[in-house]
């Protein structure tokens, strides 16, 4: 990208703060404007108030950004991307989910078709950056004696409960919102390839999923659960090897460790000084920012995603 990024940031809302928090953080990044129908003022950012606008179409008449981030309720994604991909020449950078249905997916590949949108389109996966997620990544990498992973058991738990209907009205569910951060871990494990069983209950709050996978030569099965029902926010993986090491990462505290049986083989741990988040997203955008942004970031993975995070069992594979 040019040296100097000009960033127009759609959404005011919770997560745009570490946003603009980790935005902050580049010297060559200026934040030219904001949009949101519901704030009637800009944020700080910097010491100064950047322009501020109640829609994009009307922003992008005004400037011409160079990346363009869209952090607005998950079911506004696919029509802000298609507004922002055909009414500028920016990098866009979506939160994740992508979309939240695969007929959106559907309305963005076939823009794809007509124009590079492919190539401009990227979704914050962060969760692919956190700091114990790239540790157990290396352990795996850095150990083939331990052999492919047999399985994964992973439990995402955020206290959304409290916040009622405005949980459902940011995030659609808990599957939505948290299934799409599990399968983004994972792909920096496996190849998961085909939803094997699926049950979303207490109306959407909880989920309970299994994934089959491949690792290496050899085929897995990963199952994933999510939950709003929590006063507090607990985030877990665990992957065991064929050769039965147990790599256990914890989310929250962003630490791990490994083990054979008794044997300790490898820890991680944190300072504490860098926020979850921030730990997140700085290096998901020094990736974006620079000229080979990580494929996890990119299309094809959000399009692979998607389509596993939306699959549906059959009727007939039920019985
Ligand atoms: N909150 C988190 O911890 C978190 C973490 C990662 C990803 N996300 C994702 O980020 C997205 C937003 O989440 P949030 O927690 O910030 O939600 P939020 O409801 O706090 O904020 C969304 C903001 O977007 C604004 N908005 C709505 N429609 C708009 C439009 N057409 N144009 C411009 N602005 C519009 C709203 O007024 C609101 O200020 C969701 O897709 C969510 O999955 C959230």
């Amino acid at each position: 990208m040019n040296n100097l990024v000009r960033v127009g940031l759609v959404g005011v809302g919770i997560i745009a703060g570490i946003h603009l928090e980790v935005l902050s953080g580049f010297p060559r990044v200026a934040l030219e404007f904001t949009v949101d129908p519901h704030r009637p003022e800009p944020p700080e950012f910097g010491g100064t108030h950047p322009s501020h606008y109640r829609d994009l179409p009307e922003a992008l008449g005004a400037h011409e950004p160079d990346l363009l981030v869209i952090a607005t309720p998950t079911d506004t994604h696919c029509d802000l991307s298609i507004q922002a991909l055909t009414g500028s020449r920016a990098r866009v950078l979506v939160e994740k989910p992508l979309v939240h249905d695969l007929p959106s997916l559907s309305r963005l590949r076939a823009l794809d078709n007509g124009a590079p949108a492919g190539e401009r389109l990227f979704t914050a996966h962060h969760f692919a950056f956190s700091p114990e997620v790239r540790w157990a990544a290396e352990q795996l990498a850095g150990h083939p004696e331990w052999g492919p992973v047999a399985d994964i058991t992973s439990a995402f738990h955020d206290p959304y409960v409290l916040r009622g209907e405005q949980a459902f009205a940011s995030y659609v569910s808990s599957w939505t919102d948290s299934g799409v951060n599990q399968l983004s871990m994972l792909a920096r494990f496996v190849d998961v390839i085909a939803l094997t069983s699926a049950e979303e209950m207490d109306s959407g709050a909880s989920a309970w999923r299994v994934y089959r996978y491949r690792s290496a030569a050899t085929e897995g099965s990963a199952r994933l659960r999510t939950s709003w029902l929590t006063g507090s926010s607990s985030k877990e993986t665990v992957l065991r090897t064929r050769s039965g090491v147990e790599i256990w990462i914890d989310h929250t505290a962003m630490t791990g460790f490994a083990a054979d049986g008794g044997t300790l083989l490898a820890t991680h741990g944190n300072n504490g000084r860098v926020s979850r988040k921030v730990a997140h997203y700085r290096p998901l955008y020094e990736s974006l920012l620079s000229d080979h942004p990580d494929p996890v970031l990119g299309f094809r993975t959000a399009a692979a995603i998607t389509e596993l995070h939306q699959a549906r069992i059959a009727p007939s594979d039920c019985e």
